[in-house]
C-alpha cells in the first residue's frame, strides 16, 4: 500500500460524513433563476459528489411572490426583499439573476463589498459596469462569476479564461444571441415573418425583457465586449463597438445570400488589426463590432440554427476552434450558474480564490479601432429603375471611389416600378464604402435606401 504522508499542502479530506456545507442565496427566481433552482435540485447529488460540498439554498428574493415560473421555487425560501437573502450571514455566494443595470448593480456591489462571492448571468451590467465590479471585486477579495453571461450554456468563459491561456487570440466570429440566429434561422428556412418568430422566442423565454436589445444588437454587442475583454485583457466599452442588428435583413436578401451561397447571420467579431502590438499585450489594435453578416455557406458558422450559438475561436498556439451549444433559455442558461457556483463553492471550501481570476486586465495601451478603418467585403442590395445606363452610373461612383466590384446579378422580380440589383463589393475600408453608398443613394434611379451587409472570408 502506497501512502502520502504530510505532503506540505496543510489540508486533509474531511471523511464523507463531514462534507463542507456551502449556502447559496439567489435574487431573481424567473427564466434562469427557476432553471437554477430546478437544475441544482436534479444534480444536487452530482454535484456535491463531484465537489465534496453539500451546497445549501438559504433564500431566493423575487419581486412577486405569486409570479408565475418556468419551473417552481418552494414558497418557504422565497422573500421579496432582496437585501434580506444577500446580507444574511449564512448566505456564502450570492447568485443575482435579476437583469437590467440599475438595482442589479447595487445588489451585486453589496454582495461583493461584505465579501462574498457573486455569480451573475446579467451581460447589460457587465458591458455597463464590468470595469468598476472587477474593480470592486479586486478591492473586497471577492470574485464575480459570469459564466452565463455570454452564450447561455457554451463554456466559453471558462475557455478563454483557462483553456487558453496562453494564446493570444487572433481572431474569434460568434453567433452570441440566441434569439436573432432563431429569428434568422426561421425566416430562411421556414420562410417565417419576422415578428410571428420573435413572438415564439418570447415565449420560449429566449428574448430580453426588452426585445429590441436582442434585435437592435444591443444584447450581442454585450456579450462580445465581455469576450473582446476577456481576450485582449482591457475592458472594451460598449461605444467603442460597433452595432448593426437584423431588423434590416428581409426575405430578400436572405434569398439573394443564398443563391450568391451565403447564409446571413448576426456576428460578434473581434480581430486582431495589423499595423499594431501583437494580442493580448500593450499596443493592440483591436477590431470589435457586430452586425449581419453574410457566411459562406461552406463555413462551420452557416449551419448554426435555431436559438444554438457558436464561438469560433483561433489562438496563435491553438489554431481553429469551435464551442458551440445552446445560447439561450432556462436550462442551458442554469447549466452556466451551476459552473460558476462550482467554483466559488470550490474557492470557499479551499479558501483560495480561483486560480485565474475571472477577469484580468493587462495590456495598458491597447485600443479598439474606429469602423470607419476596418476593411470588409460587402453585399450591396440597390432598388433601381429598370433602365439602360443605372448600373454604369452606380459603378462609376464606386469606381472614382476606388472600390471593386466582384460580381452583380439583377434577378427578373419587380417591386413595383423598380428592379432590385445585387452587387457583391471586394475588400474596401469602411469609410469609403460609406461615403459611396451616401453618393448611390442621392441617385434619382435609386428607389429605396441601400442596404448594406459586410461579407465575411474567415482568413
Ligand atoms: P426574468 O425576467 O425571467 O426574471 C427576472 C427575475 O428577477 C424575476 O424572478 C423577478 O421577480 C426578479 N426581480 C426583478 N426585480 C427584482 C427585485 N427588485 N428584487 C428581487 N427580485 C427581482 O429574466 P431572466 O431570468 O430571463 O434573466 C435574468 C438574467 O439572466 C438577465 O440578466 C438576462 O439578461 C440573463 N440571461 C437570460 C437568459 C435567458 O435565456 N433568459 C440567458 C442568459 C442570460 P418575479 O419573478 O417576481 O417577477
Ligand atoms: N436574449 C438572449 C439571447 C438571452 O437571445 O441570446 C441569452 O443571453
Amino acid at each position: 500500500m502506497f501512502m502520502l504522508v504530510g505532503c506540505g499542502l496543510g489540508r486533509q479530506a474531511s471523511p464523507p460524513n463531514m462534507m463542507q456545507q456551502v449556502n447559496l442565496g439567489m435574487i431573481g427566481g424567473g427564466t434562469v433563476g427557476s432553471g437554477v433552482y430546478h437544475a441544482l435540485s436534479k444534480n444536487r447529488q452530482l454535484m456535491e459528489s463531484r465537489l465534496g460540498i453539500r451546497l445549501n439554498w438559504v433564500g431566493v428574493a423575487v419581486k412577486e411572490f405569486d409570479e408565475p415560473r418556468p419551473y417552481p421555487i418552494p414558497r418557504s425560501l422565497m422573500t421579496t426583499d432582496w437585501t434580506q437573502v444577500v446580507k444574511d450571514p449564512r448566505v456564502n455566494i450570492v447568485i443575482e439573476l435579476v437583469g437590467g443595470t440599475t438595482i442589479a448593480k447595487t445588489m451585486v456591489l453589496t454582495a461583493l463589498s461584505l465579501g462574498k462571492p457573486v455569480i451573475t448571468a446579467n451581460k447589460a451590467l457587465l458591458s455597463a459596469h464590468g470595469e468598476e465590479l472587477f474593480a470592486a471585486a479586486q478591492k473586497y477579495g471577492a470574485n464575480l462569476y459570469y459564466e452565463a453571461s455570454v452564450c447561455g450554456g457554451i463554456p466559453i468563459i471558462k475557455a478563454l479564461r483557462e483553456g487558453f491561456v496562453g494564446n493570444r487570440i487572433t481572431h474569434l466570429y460568434g453567433i452570441v444571441n440566441g434569439t436573432c440566429n432563431y429569428i434568422l434561422s426561421r425566416m430562411q428556412h421556414e420562410g417565417a415573418e419576422f415578428d410571428d418568430v420573435l413572438r415564439e422566442a418570447q415565449r420560449q423565454g429566449y428574448a430580453e425583457a426588452d426585445p429590441s436589445l436582442d434585435i437592435d444588437g444591443h444584447d450581442a454587442r454585450h456579450k462580445i465586449g465581455i469576450l473582446a475583454s476577456l481576450a485582449h485583457g482591457f475592458w472594451v466599452r460598449p461605444e467603442d463597438i460597433h452595432v448593426e442588428g437584423i431588423r434590416q435583413v428581409t426575405q430578400a436578401d436572405i434569398r439573394f445570400a443564398a443563391q450568391l451561397g451565403y447564409t446571413i447571420k448576426l456576428l460578434g467579431i473581434i480581430k486582431t488589426v495589423s499595423g499594431g502590438g501583437k494580442s493580448a499585450v500593450s499596443g493592440a489594435r483591436i477590431q470589435v463590432a457586430v452586425h449581419p453578416t453574410l457566411v459562406p455557406n461552406r463555413h462551420v458558422l452557416a449551419s448554426v440554427n435555431d436559438v444554438f450559438n457558436a464561438v469560433f475561436v483561433r489562438g496563435d498556439v491553438v489554431g481553429d476552434t469551435l464551442f458551440y451549444g445552446r445560447g439561450a433559455g432556462k436550462d442551458a442558461t442554469a447549466s452556466a450558474v451551476l459552473s460558476d457556483i462550482a467554483d466559488a463553492a470550490l474557492e470557499i471550501k479551499h479558501g483560495t480564490r480561483n486560480r485565474i481570476p475571472p477577469f484580468v486586465p493587462h495590456a495598458n495601451g491597447s485600443k479598439v479601432v474606429p469602423m470607419d478603418q476596418t476593411i470588409s467585403r460587402y453585399y450591396l442590395r440597390l432598388s433601381v429603375v429598370d433602365r439602360p445606363g443605372v448600373l454604369a452610373r452606380i459603378s462609376s461612383i464606386l469606381g472614382e471611389a476606388n472600390i471593386g466590384i466582384m460580381s452583380v446579378i439583377q434577378p427578373e422580380a419587380h417591386e413595383g416600378e423598380s428592379v432590385p440589383l445585387i452587387l457583391m463589393i471586394h475588400d474596401a475600408p469602411n469609410a469609403a464604402m460609406k461615403k459611396a453608398l451616401a453618393q448611390i443613394g442621392r441617385l434619382k434611379v435609386v428607389k429605396a435606401p441601400p442596404v448594406m451587409f459586410r461579407v465575411e472570408t474567415f482568413d
